[in-house]
């Protein structure tokens, strides 16, 4: 039985001090709801202040990204095995932001994937497609392309210990979300597909949707076949938000 799971992505925002007051006022807000874990992923910077505020709490911390390499001369670059020196649990990789801006293709993606899962990170993996895929009708090809990545790199039973987000490009940080057959459709076809071969990797594999969920739209998109949480944006900033999209999947 999979729990559902909500994962704040803050993305490049935040500052000690007003870090300070989210935090405290996440730990607060999703207090004592039960059937749902939660999550943070903070910039780098930030983990410190993540692992001293929330360990102890029901509150998990991530990164936004990893390292595909293990240690040595990647001037810039942090390691999974740094992200576990501040007791990270999850690392995004491959999110669109990271594929669009900085050029991270499938291979990258699949060897940052790997690295973190290597390293007892569970590698939560962004997939979705752009609005001209979209309307290309090419979803479900792009979406396979970016997950037979990763399985050609680690081998399918790699899925049964990771979180997958579906985030359609198009609707992240646009308060645009796709139908709720739409959400439905391409969740369907991800777990359907890998169940053809691996019925059990299908079975455990986390799907989140990602891409403008609110505490308005949150129990309905929850409620969608095959949806376990929500990898969540811009509203993760806000706590009383994000203590609503927690609650709305704890109901769900
Ligand atoms: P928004 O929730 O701001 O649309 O961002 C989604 C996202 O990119 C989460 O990774």
């Amino acid at each position: 039985m999979r729990e559902k799971l909500v994962a704040g992505n803050w993305k490049m925002n935040g500052g000690l001090a007003e870090n300070a007051q989210l935090l405290e006022a996440v730990i607060a807000g999703v207090a004592g709801l039960q059937g749902v874990q939660r999550a943070v992923c903070v910039p780098f910077p930030y983990l410190h202040q993540a692992q001293r505020s929330l360990q102890g709490t029901p509150v998990a911390w991530g990164a936004e990204n990893v390292s595909q390499y293990e240690k040595g001369a990647y001037t810039g670059e942090v390691s999974a095995a740094m992200l576990l020196d501040f007791g990270c649990r999850y690392a995004i990789v491959g999110h669109s932001e990271r594929r669009a801006l900085f050029g991270e293709g499938d291979g990258a993606v699949a060897d940052k994937f790997s690295a973190a899962q290597a390293a007892g990170l569970v590698p939560v993996l962004c997939v979705g497609e752009t609005l001209e895929e979209r309307e290309a009708s090419v979803t479900e090809a792009v979406v396979s392309r970016q997950l037979d990545a990763v399985i050609a790199r680690c081998g399918v039973e790699s899925l049964a210990k990771a979180v997958v987000a579906y985030e359609p490009v198009w609707a992240i940080g646009t308060g645009k979300v796709p139908t709720l057959e739409d959400i439905a459709e391409v969740h369907d076809f991800m777990r359907a597909e890998l169940a053809k071969s691996h019925p059990d990797t299908a079975e455990d594999m986390r799907l989140l949707y990602g891409g403008s969920v609110k505490p308005s739209n949150a129990a309905e998109i929850f409620a969608v076949s095959n949806v376990d949480g929500g990898l969540v944006g811009g509203a993760s900033l806000k706590a009383a938000d994000f203590g609503g999209i927690v609650k709305a999947a704890s109901e769900g």
